[in-house]
This record gives C-alpha cells, sequence and structure tokens, in this order.
C-alpha cells in the first residue's frame, strides 16, 4: 500500500467519524523554546491546555514532523528517521479512552477491502500504563485484544506515560505493537523486547488529562504534575513510515516508496549496490533520510547556519554529503538527489515542486560551501599526516583530529578514512575525551542560560485571567487597569520609583514586538506616578507584556492607569513597516514571485528583510528594486487591514511568513490590492505616500540561498541622502573636479597609484640583488653551519626570495662549511619564507622541506618542497623574526642529535 493511500486512508477514516481535517503546520515549532513540531499534538497545544476553545471538538491530521536526537541510530536500525509524519486524531474534550481505542483499532485491524489496514489482530500486541485498569478494560471489552496479549508498562521505564518533555499537557498512554515474527527478536511481547525490532510500535494513543510542571529528575517521565486540565483530550500519534514499511512489506522505514528512491540513486551515482554490504547500505539509508529532511526543512523555510534549526539542517546536509563521499562520490551529489527526494515527497507536498527553485539554491550553496571545507580541512589533514609520518609515529594526535573537526568542521569520519589511506591510525580515544569535555562545557553553558521556569509560570498564571486585547489599531491612548506585575519572574503587587519590573494590563494600546515591527514606546501614568515604557513583547501566547521604569511614585497592582503610545514613535513604526510591505513587493516586482520575504525587522526610520534568493544583487538591480519601491510609495495606494478565515487568505495570495503558526482567522494587510497583500498583524500607514521616502543602504547575504537588504525609511531616508550629498560635494572640493568627473578622477588616481607600488617593487628587487654580497657576510655560526636568515622587505615576491636565497648559497658553495639560507618576507598579511640548504648541510641532516615546515606553521600555515630548497607560507606576518628564529632553534637541535 503506498505511503499517500495510508495517509488517505487515515484521514478519511477520521473525517468519516466526524473529525475535521486539519493541514500539517509547519516543522518549526510555534514554541521559540522548542525548535521543531516533534509531534502531531504540537499545533493543538493551546486546545488541549484549554488555553483556547477548540475550533471543533475532533481533529484529525498528518503533521511533519523532525526529531534528531537520534541522529547517531540513522540507517542503522529500522525505524529511526530525522522526519516522519504523525497521523494523529485529537478529541478535545470530547470522546477519551473508549473511543480512541475503538476508532484506532477499527482503522488498524479493518480489511483492506473496505478502507483499513488490514493488520492481523493476532499479531497485535497492547501497552497500557501499569495503574490504567481502565484502559486495560477498554482493551479487552471495545477490542476484543485477550489478556495475555496487554502489558502493563511503568512510570519509570519511561514507557506509556506521554508530554512533550516540557510544561504542559501529558497523560498516561497506551500502544498498539506489531509482532514481526520471532525471526527478529525474543518471545514475550513488547514489555520484553523493549526497544527491540521485533515488537514493533505503531501506534501511541494518549489521554491527555494532566498538566505538567517542571522536570525534577533527569527521567524523561520525572516531572510535576500541577492538576487535571479542564478536559479529557485524546491525542494519538500513528508512525506513518513504520505502518508504510510494513504493509509495503520491506524491512525498514529507508526502503518505503517516499524514500527508497534516493537510496536507488545513491546506488547508482556510487555504483555500490544496496544490500552487498552493511556499511554503505547505513550509510545509503543516511542519505535517504537526510535529503529527504533537509528538503522539508527548507521547504518549511530553514536556511543552514551555526545555530538552532539552521544548523541542524545544516548538520543534515554535511552528513548526506559526506555519507556520499564515504560511498565514494566526490562529485557535487545534491543535485542528483534532491530532486528525486522532491518526486517522491510531491504529492502529498505539492509545494516542493512550485517553491524547487529556493529549496534547491539553498542545498546546493550549501554543498558547494562544506566542499570548500572539505578542501581545507584536506590540507591541514596532509600536513599533520606528514608530519606524523615524518616523525615516525604510526599515530595520528587526538587533538589534530579534533582541532579538524572543532575549528574546520572537518568530520572524523573521513579524518579516520584518510588517515587509513595513508597508513596511520589516529588517536581515537583522545578525541573521544576532547569531545567529551567540549560537550560538557557545552551543556553547562546551556544550562546557565535557561530562563526559570519561574518566570513562564508567573505569566502563565496572568494568561489564564484572559488575554490581553491590543487597542492600539483603533487608539494611542486607553483607560486601563494594572492586572499584575512582575519582578524576576515572581509577580510582586507594588514597584517603587527607580524599579524596573514587568507590567500585565487588562488592555493595552502598546504593540507588542512581533511580525518584524519593534515594539511600542511611550509612557503610563498614574495618580501621582510615571513609567516609562522600555520594551514590549508576548512571552506566551495572547499575554502582552511591558517591561518599564516607575520614573515617579510607585504603582499598585489593581491600579487604573492611562497608557499612551508616543505618536511620533508610532508614526514612524507604521512608515517603517509598510516600507517593509513596499520593499517587498517591490523585490518580488523586479526579481520574481520567488524573492519571498523569510524575515524581518523594523523600527521607525528603519528596516531590513530578508528574502530567498540565490545571488548578490548588482547595483542596477538594487536601484531597480529602490525605484519600484518608491513608484509604490508615490502612487499614494490605500492600504487596509481586513480578518478572514486563513483558507480564504491563501485562496486569494496573501503571502505568509515561513514558520509563523497562523489562527483560523487571519488579518491580511493590502496596499493597492493585489501588488501588496500579506498576513500581517502590524500597525500601518492608512496610504502608500505616507511612507515618504524608502533609501536602500545595504544588501548582503544572511547564508545560503537567502539575502538581506537594508534601508532608511522617511526623514531618515532623506537624511541619508543628504549626508551623501555632502559628502559628494567635499571630495569633489578636494580634488578639484565636479561631482560628475569623481569616478574618472578617482580611477586615474588608483591607477597612478598602482603603477607607483609597481615601480617601487622593482627598485626593492633591484635592491635586493645587491643584498646576496652583503648577506653572506653577516653569515652567523649555528654550530659549525653557516646560517644566514633575512627578512625582506614588504613587496618582495617569492620569485625575488628565491633568487635571493640561491644567490647566497651560491655565493657560500655546495662544499664545507654547511650552509643555510633563509629568508622570509610579511606581505599584504600573507608572509613568505624560502630556505635553500648546501650539499654538506644535507649531509648533516638539515633538509630544506622540514625547516620550512617549521618556519610556515609559525606563520600559521603549510608549506614544504624539496631538501635543497624549499618555500612556504601563513597568514600571520607578525610571527615572521619568531619563524626564523625557530628555524635558527631547528638547525641547532639537528646538528646536536646528529653529532
Ligand atoms: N503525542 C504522542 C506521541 O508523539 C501521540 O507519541
Amino acid at each position: 500500500m503506498e505511503t499517500a493511500e495510508i495517509r488517505r486512508r487515515f484521514l478519511d477514516h477520521f473525517e468519516r467519524n466526524g473529525h475535521t481535517v486539519v493541514p500539517s503546520a509547519s516543522l518549526i515549532s510555534p514554541d521559540p523554546s522548542v525548535l521543531f513540531t516533534i509531534a502531531g499534538m504540537v499545533p493543538f497545544i493551546p486546545y488541549l491546555t484549554g488555553q483556547q476553545a477548540a475550533p471543533y471538538p475532533r481533529a484529525t491530521s498528518v503533521q511533519k514532523c523532525i526529531r534528531t536526537s537520534d541522529i547517531e541510530e540513522v540507517g542503522k536500525t529500522t525505524r529511526h528517521g530525522t522526519f516522519f509524519q504523525m497521523n494523529g486524531n485529537f478529541s478535545f474534550g470530547d470522546y477519551f479512552k473508549e473511543g480512541a481505542v475503538e476508532l484506532a483499532w477499527e482503522l488498524v485491524t479493518g480489511s483492506q477491502d473496505d478502507g483499513g489496514y488490514g493488520f492481523d489482530p493476532d499479531r497485535l500486541w497492547i501497552s497500557v500504563f501499569h495503574t490504567d485498569d481502565e484502559a486495560f478494560e477498554v482493551w479487552k471489552k471495545v477490542a476484543g485484544v485477550p489478556e495475555e496479549r496487554i502489558q502493563r508498562m511503568g512510570l519509570h521505564d519511561e514507557e506509556n506515560y506521554w508530554s512533550t518533555g516540557q510544561p504542559g499537557p501529558a497523560g498516561p498512554s497506551s500502544e498498539i505493537f506489531y509482532d514481526r515474527g520471532p525471526e527478529y527478536g525474543p518471545d514475550g511481547g513488547p514489555a520484553v523486547d523493549k526497544g527491540g525490532d521485533r515488537f514493533l510500535e505503531i501506534w501511541n494513543l494518549v489521554f491527555m488529562q494532566y498538566e505538567r510542571g517542571v522536570s525534577t529528575g533527569p527521567g524523561k517521565n520525572d516531572f510535576e504534575i500541577l492538576g487535571d486540565l479542564p478536559a479529557k483530550n485524546i491525542d494519538t500519534g500513528m508512525g506513518m513510515e513504520r505502518v508504510s514499511y510494513l504493509l509495503q512489506g520491506v524491512d525498514n522505514m529507508y526502503e518505503i516508496d517516499q524514500v527508497f528512491p534516493v537510496i536507488k540513486q545513491a546506488s547508482e551515482l556510487s555504483g555500490k549496490r544496496y544490500g552487498a554490504n552493511h556499511e554503505d547500505d547505513v550509510r545509503m539509508r543516511v542519505v535517504g533520510d537526510h535529503i529527504r529532511s533537509s528538503l522539508m526543512l527548507i521547504g518549511d523555510g530553514v536556511t543552514p547556519s551555526n545555530e538552532g534549526r539552521g544548523y541542524v539542517l545544516r548538520r543534515l546536509l554535511r552528513r548526506s554529503v559526506r555519507a556520499m563521499r564515504l560511498l565514494g562520490v566526490d562529485d557535487r551529489t545534491l543535485p542528483e538527489l534532491l530532486p528525486v527526494s522532491r518526486d517522491a515527497m510531491k504529492s502529498a507536498y505539492p509545494e516542493l515542486e512550485t517553491d524547487f527553485t529556493r529549496i534547491s539554491s539553498v542545498a546546493y550553496a550549501e554543498e558547494d560551501a562544506f566542499r570548500k571545507t572539505l578542501r581545507t580541512g584536506t590540507q591541514i589533514f596532509d600536513l599533520a599526516a606528514d608530519e606524523t609520518k615524518q616523525a615516525g609515529r604510526p599515530t595520528l594526535a587526538g587533538d589534530t583530529a579534533f582541532k579538524l573537526h572543532d575549528t574546520y568542521g572537518f568530520p572524523i569520519d573521513i579524518t579516520l578514512e584518510m588517515a587509513a589511506e595513508k597508513g596511520l591510525s589516529v588517536d581515537a580515544d583522545e578525541f573521544r575525551r576532547l569531545m567529551t569535555e567540549q560537550r560538557e562545557r557545552a551543556k553547562a553553558d546551556a544550562k546557565s542560560k535557561k530562563v526559570g521556569h519561574a518566570d513562564m509560570s508567573a505569566y502563565r498564571e496572568l494568561r489564564d485571567a484572559g488575554v490581553t486585547p491590543f487597542t492600539g489599531y483603533e487608539e494611542l491612548s486607553t483607560d486601563t487597569r494594572v492586572r499584575g506585575l512582575v519582578r524576576d519572574g515572581v509577580a510582586v503587587l507594588v514597584a517603587q520609583e527607580g524599579d524596573t519590573v514587568e507590567l500585565v494590563l487588562d488592555r493595552t494600546p502598546f504593540y507588542a514586538e512581533s511580525g518584524g515591527q519593534d515594539s511600542d514606546a511611550g509612557i503610563i501614568t498614574a495618580d501621582g506616578s510615571e513609567l516609562e515604557v522600555l520594551d514590549v513583547q508576548r512571552p506566551i501566547k495572547g499575554l502582552i507584556v511591558h517591561r518599564v521604569r516607575v520614573r515617579s511614585g510607585e504603582l499598585v497592582s489593581g491600579q487604573d492607569v492611562l497608557a499612551q503610545v508616543d505618536p511620533e514613535w508610532r508614526i514612524g513604526a507604521c512608515q517603517a513597516h509598510s516600507g517593509t510591505h513596499v520593499v517587498h513587493a517591490a523585490l518580488r516586482e523586479v526579481l520574481g514571485p520567488q524573492a519571498l520575504q523569510s524575515g524581518s525587522y523594523n523600527k521607525p526610520g528603519y528596516l531590513r528583510l530578508d528574502f530567498a534568493w540565490g545571488q548578490a544583487l548588482g547595483p542596477e538591480t538594487r536601484s531597480e528594486v529602490e525605484e519600484a519601491a518608491n513608484l509604490g510609495i508615490r502612487r499614494n495606494l490605500p492600504v487596509s487591514a481586513t480578518y478572514m478565515p486563513l483558507e480564504r487568505a491563501k485562496e486569494i495570495g496573501a503571502l505568509a511568513l515561513f514558520g509563523e503558526t497562523y489562527d483560523e482567522d487571519v488579518r491580511v494587510v493590502e496596499m493597492g490590492g493585489e501588488w501588496s497583500r500579506e498576513l500581517c498583524g502590524g500597525t500601518h500607514v492608512a496610504r502608500s505616500s505616507q511612507i515618504g521616502l524608502v533609501t536602500l543602504t545595504g544588501e548582503s547575504s544572511v547564508g545560503a540561498g537567502s539575502r538581506r537588504v537594508e534601508a532608511f525609511v522617511g526623514i531618515e531616508g532623506f537624511r541619508y541622502l543628504a549626508k551623501e550629498r555632502t559628502l559628494v560635494s567635499q571630495l569633489a572640493d578636494t580634488l578639484n573636479v565636479q561631482p560628475e568627473q569623481l569616478p574618472e578622477r578617482i580611477s586615474r588616481l588608483v591607477a597612478q597609484v598602482r603603477e607607483a607600488e609597481k615601480k617601487l617593487a622593482q627598485l626593492q628587487r633591484a635592491a635586493l640583488g645587491t643584498k646576496a654580497a652583503e648577506l653572506t657576510g653577516s653569515a652567523k655560526d649555528v654550530l659549525g653551519v653557516r646560517f644566514v636568515a633575512y627578512e625582506a622587505p614588504a613587496g618582495s615576491s617569492t620569485e625575488d626570495l628565491r633568487n635571493l636565497v640561491l644567490d647566497v648559497r651560491g655565493k657560500l658553495g655546495e662544499q664545507q662549511p654547511a650552509t643555510v639560507a633563509v629568508t622570509a618576507v610579511g606581505d599584504n598579511g600573507r608572509p613568505t619564507v624560502v630556505i635553500a640548504t648546501n650539499q654538506e648541510a644535507r649531509n648533516r641532516g638539515l633538509k630544506a622541506g622540514e625547516l620550512v615546515k617549521t618556519a610556515a606553521q609559525t606563520l600559521g600555515g603549510g608549506g614544504g618542497g624539496k631538501d635543497d630548497v624549499a618555500q612556504g607560507g601563513g597568514s600571520d606576518p607578525s610571527k615572521v623574526t619568531e619563524a626564523l628564529g625557530r628555524v635558527e632553534h631547528l638547525v641547532g637541535e639537528t646538528i646536536t642529535r646528529g653529532s
């Protein structure tokens, strides 16, 4: 049965049974403290906790999920995938245990001819929470499962209790397992074959009825229960990939129809047969899994970076490239693999096809960057490996492997592989020790940054009294009341003059930072007191929190106050936010619709906007965008905000931001009809002309496939232009030309300077020619070796240096006594060193290649060459003197050792 069919049957079954079909939410978790959506229930958390009334009593979805905690297991087991789809049905205070069991059982065991999955009931096992007699009975009564196949599992073996791992809804759970047969493990049911391959969990039914608090211990189920949820709910999760692999008669989740085509392609590209060698199979499965996860993540707007979600994506892409490399494919691989994954997934996610230009350019750019990393790492590896071999050691030091990994992002298995090729082993114990050390450092770091859960509970209590209505679309000044004060995460009753506290009001005209728009500034006044608003945020959904400083008087919880947004500030904020929409529309007008915004920030006078685009915008394109934006402003377009159902908004093409979750009813801001139409909660001007002016000031890269434009808005835009004009006239005055003659004049000056520099270099070279004679006279005696070291002037080329050392050596002769000539130059941040040795020096063990290596290392680089003459370079010109000293030292050491 194809995965698409399994999906269809699932949704049909639950829709027939009164569930509303809800589309998958983004992979980007709505909760900023969690990176990804990890379960089908995540988008429904507010309904499960009762924070929001559920718009329907029953829902069903196929949710895209990412879990990466077991990334190392991918490919090795049958069922670990970083991306997976969780098919779920949800009851919000509607049916409970009986209903959940009945609905699941019907679908799982229902005949395939009748829309079911047709699993043999005799091969299904059930687990229930150890004290859940009710669930035990329900399985017997409703599903007719015999007692010996219903097993009780406890809280502390981490089974049969479920929460997201964070405070929120929780409850005992009950799981359905499929027995794959004795060839896969021992008898005795899932309680015996825990985590094994024989009894495969296919569906988890969670009886969500408690509210969990913070963790109290290391186990995933060590946490406090705060009390009952307002209703008894159902949250279930069926692993679609697992059901697929069982119903498709394959051995594991990597071989299902949505993944296997990529494995097949990897096998063809590498010429390695899938199924022939376990290690290669694991690599191909890693590729199959990771390519799909990357495709889905980029599809949802994630771009590679060094932290958070972006880092996970980067790791997935790099692990794929690396796995292909280990399979023997050194060429670019993503252009061969990604389209295959797209084709396997597009029937369920058609947007992957329409958006593929953007998705693929992000992925391909990352592969290119990684290939560059591999090249640099290889150079460093080669140097370290040669040195190890020359020193006669069989093992590459653990800290070299660690440095390659940590500093250059060079993966350890590639280090191992390349070391093996050179006949070296790697000190893996030391490497692991350094890795553990670093991991512990990182952990300690993360812990110290984590905010206390106390803050959240203080906010939650305040929000439980109702969400904060925002009055700021209609008015700038609102009579309201202090609902509560929070200091350092704890609710307090009073704030005194000079205090900085957080403040929640019954209603507020202050805009909380969101949708890229910075928070409003202003003041809050009460009888005898005045507060300055420093920041406004929404730390949890629905609750607006003001950070304020008490300028005078004192403030008491429950007090009536007047909240006033600074009108100047707000006008600026509206101009900047509308300006952002205008720039977005202009980008899409000039570059095409794929130039979609992926993030933005604006405050009075300034905006920046990140958008999907693969290359830098040239000056002409920038001007075009700027002109399109300012024409939009001059057209005096009306700006409107309308509420409508999300579906409708999508139909009329309103642009939504990646990763944002939107409510059923959304606000659509339009400017000139469809010219600019975006889902947006921000504040805006009434007509586009009120923006005044947008001046683009910068354009830069923010990660692969993503660019950023920045602009000044309104009067700030004017000031920027005025400043530029002043600059131009100053330059014109200095050079004594008309402004329009500046470019030509400056190019000429630059050319003249270059010419002069060239002449200077020639003169220096000529001077070097006469230098050799002088240097031979000043040779130093190092334990009987004539040692000449010279720091050549900046500007000398490598060729000059080479000629000089050869000249010196020639003058001193090939015969006794031994001679070493060294010269180095620190030029433009790229210091170079050249060394020559005469025959007698070589006889005494002084090899130019080795001496150069020491010098180059000191300079922060590498080099080598023959025994008689060699050159190298580095990156740190301040170390030139030190490098020469080291060479001298090594000469001494070599002679001492040799005699
Ligand atoms: N939320 C439950 C799970 O993820 C169904 O297993």
